[in-house]
């Protein structure tokens, strides 16, 4: 069944040809990374999305990574996510809505601050543009110490969106650990308005289920049954499981991690379980681990693009038909593409 349905991949990407471009994130499947022009993590696939002459991007990823292709390509292109489904929880958990009402709160508990929002590339383009309207800009794990440093020589307090735990492991890296409130919008009890105003690294409460999984007992447990292992991890992770790791790093410091390993050593990684195996494929001289075993989650979110959707959305272009467009509204377009060029600028 896969032989033939690479045979068909394979064919409808040949009558396409140049019309088509297809990126896949380093989470997706092994028989959509096979498929794809393009692997890396979001901030590669934006540079390489901003960068396609292809009529046509198909994007192996999740909406918002699907949403800032469109922001970013030209008009006269169009991008296609092979499942409607594909949505990352941890950017639902920052609606521009609820945004808009906290950073209400916090303006007027802080009337003499100038705040800079950033989110994370992990959200929706109103949330986006939300920010860019507000002076700030967007990030990704590669360069959210960056967009920090943007950010403070412009204004005096960061609110950082959705992740809390990347924000956090920023703010260390930085040396700005003290500076750190939470603001927990689904409780209301859960945030003290005058710490918050008082403090110049604001976090959302928001995190990644995938990543929270990883405990520093795993990494004990590592270096326990493996002395000689080195642990890398996605700075989506907890604090604790940052610090106790020897590398951290957006998915393709990842990847950079385990291919520049010399042969037979060891390397047990932190984030999404494909990645692992892809790494385990791609790097067979390396003995690559799974940090937390048989735990280790897959993103369902990604998941969803599954290669028989991807089959149905390029034989579909091929008789001319555009199914799953990701089109962003106009009126976010304009601001969101402001908050992602400055990301790209810095
Ligand atoms: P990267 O930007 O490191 O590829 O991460 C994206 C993501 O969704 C991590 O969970
Ligand atoms: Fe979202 Fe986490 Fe999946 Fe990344 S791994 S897409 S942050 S749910």
């Amino acid at each position: 069944e896969e032989a033939e349905r690479t045979e068909r991949i394979e064919a409808a990407l040949a009558e396409l040809d140049d019309d088509v471009v297809v990126l896949g994130h380093n989470y997706q499947r092994r028989e959509i990374v096979e498929h794809a022009d393009f692997i890396g993590d979001s901030y590669q696939l934006s540079k390489e999305a901003a960068e396609a002459d292809a009529e046509y991007v198909v994007f192996g990823g999740v909406t918002f990574m699907a949403e800032s292709a469109d922001i970013i390509t030209d008009d006269d292109q169009t991008v296609i996510l092979p499942s409607m489904e594909a949505s990352c929880p941890m950017a639902g958990m920052a609606e521009a809505l609820q945004v808009d009402s906290a950073w209400a709160e916090i303006t007027a508990a802080a009337p003499d601050a100038d705040i800079v929002p950033i989110t994370y590339m992990n959200s929706y383009a109103d949330l986006k543009a939300f920010c860019a309207s507000h002076g700030g800009l967007v990030c990704t794990s590669s360069n959210a110490h960056r967009a920090f440093e943007y950010a403070f020589e412009r204004g005096d307090k960061v609110l950082f969106l959705p992740d809390k735990h990347l924000g956090e492991n920023t703010a260390y890296r930085l040396g700005m650990e003290d500076e750190i409130a939470k603001w927990d919008p689904w409780d209301p009890d859960g945030k003290d308005v005058e710490e918050v105003a008082e403090s110049d690294i604001i976090l959302w409460d928001g995190y990644c289920q995938v990543h929270e999984r990883f405990r520093e007992t795993h990494i004990e447990e590592i270096r326990t049954d493996h002395p000689d292992a080195q642990v890398v991890v996605h700075p989506e992770c907890r604090r604790e499981v940052v610090e106790a790791a020897d590398v951290v790093g957006s998915t393709s410091t990842i990847c950079e991690t385990v291919a520049n390993a010399d042969p037979g050593e060891t390397w047990a990684i932190g984030t999404e379980i494909h990645l692992t195996n892809h790494l385990q494929r791609w790097h067979p001289e390396v003995d690559v681990l799974a940090l937390c075993g048989d735990a280790c989650m897959d993103c369902n979110a990604m998941r969803q693009i599954d290669p028989n959707y991807l089959t149905w959305v390029l034989e579909e272009l091929v008789e001319g038909r555009e199914r799953n467009v990701i089109e962003v509204a106009p009126e976010e377009k304009e601001l969101a593409e402001v908050a992602l060029d400055r990301m790209l600028e810095i």
